[in-house]
Parts: structure tokens; C-alpha cells; sequence
């Protein structure tokens, strides 16, 4: 344990494990975790669709996760090295399917990519649940 903050970022709609393994490995990185929900209009610009939990209710499940210190919603990508000030973070952790796509912003603080967990996505969930 040391005395870091951890940011990271996400949608986090239709929770699943993989939301549930970065968020406890990023935690484990620091003494404090902060997480970024996208707003569902932010969701929309990045996804083409609506989430379906909608941003107050993602808020309230990730803030509930006992690893989760401090939730805010994220209103647009530009803002993010903006959000890591306002936060202090010291550390921004995204999954691998980011891979150095925010290695800019190590001038401010340590980007980390961490593994995805494998086979399961909320997309995934959304196609699955149509089918049946
Ligand atoms: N994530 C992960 N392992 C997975 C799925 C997501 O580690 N199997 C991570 C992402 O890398 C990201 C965070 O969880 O850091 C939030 O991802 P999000 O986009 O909300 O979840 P996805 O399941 O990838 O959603 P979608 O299918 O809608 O893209």
C-alpha cells in the first residue's frame, strides 16, 4: 500500500467481472481509486448507443464497490488530463484496449495499461440477452 491515487475510466454499463478485476487491480496500484463514468451522452459519442443503465445508476453501482473511493461522471474525453489534475491522480490506469493511446498525459502523472479480462464485454452481455 502506498499513498497514490489511482484514476481510471470507463462506461461500466451492464457491471460484468471484467469491470469488477480492473477496478480491484487498479485499487491495488494505490490507497485511494477514483472512477470516471462516461456520461450517457459521452457513451453515446463513443459507443453509437444509448447505455442501458443510465449514468445516475452507474454512479451509484460502481460508488457502492467497496474498492471505490470517489466517482464522477466524464462529460467529454478532451477533458481528461483536466480531470487527473482536479482529482490530484497519480496514476491513470486503462485497460490494454487503450494501449498507449494515453501515454500523453505522463507528463502530469504514470499511465498504466492493464490486461482486459478476457471473453466477456457489456456488448457482448447486450447481444447474448437479444438472442435468447
Ligand atoms: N474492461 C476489462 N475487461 C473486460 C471489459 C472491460 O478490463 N473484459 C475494462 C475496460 O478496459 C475499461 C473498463 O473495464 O478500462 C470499462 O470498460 P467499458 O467500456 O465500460 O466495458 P466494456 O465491457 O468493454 O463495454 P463495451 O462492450 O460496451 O465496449
Amino acid at each position: 500500500m502506498n499513498n497514490k491515487r489511482v484514476i481510471t475510466f470507463g462506461t461500466f454499463d451492464v457491471l460484468h467481472i471484467g469491470h469488477i478485476n480492473i477496478l480491484e487491480r487498479a485499487a491495488s496500484l494505490g490507497n485511494q481509486l477514483v472512477v470516471g463514468i462516461s456520461s450517457d451522452n459521452l457513451n453515446f459519442q463513443k459507443k453509437g448507443r444509448n447505455p442501458i443503465y443510465c449514468e445516475e445508476d452507474r454512479v451509484k453501482i460502481i460508488s457502492s464497490l467497496k474498492f471505490v473511493d470517489e466517482v464522477f461522471i466524464e462529460e467529454s474525453l478532451e477533458l481528461k488530463g483536466q480531470y487527473i489534475k482536479d482529482f490530484n491522480a497519480d496514476i491513470l490506469v486503462m485497460g490494454d484496449d487503450w494501449k498507449g493511446k494515453f501515454d500523453n498525459f505522463k507528463n502530469i502523472c504514470e499511465v498504466t495499461y492493464l490486461e482486459r479480462t478476457p471473453s466477456i464485454s457489456t456488448t457482448e452481455i447486450i447481444e447474448i440477452v437479444k438472442k435468447i
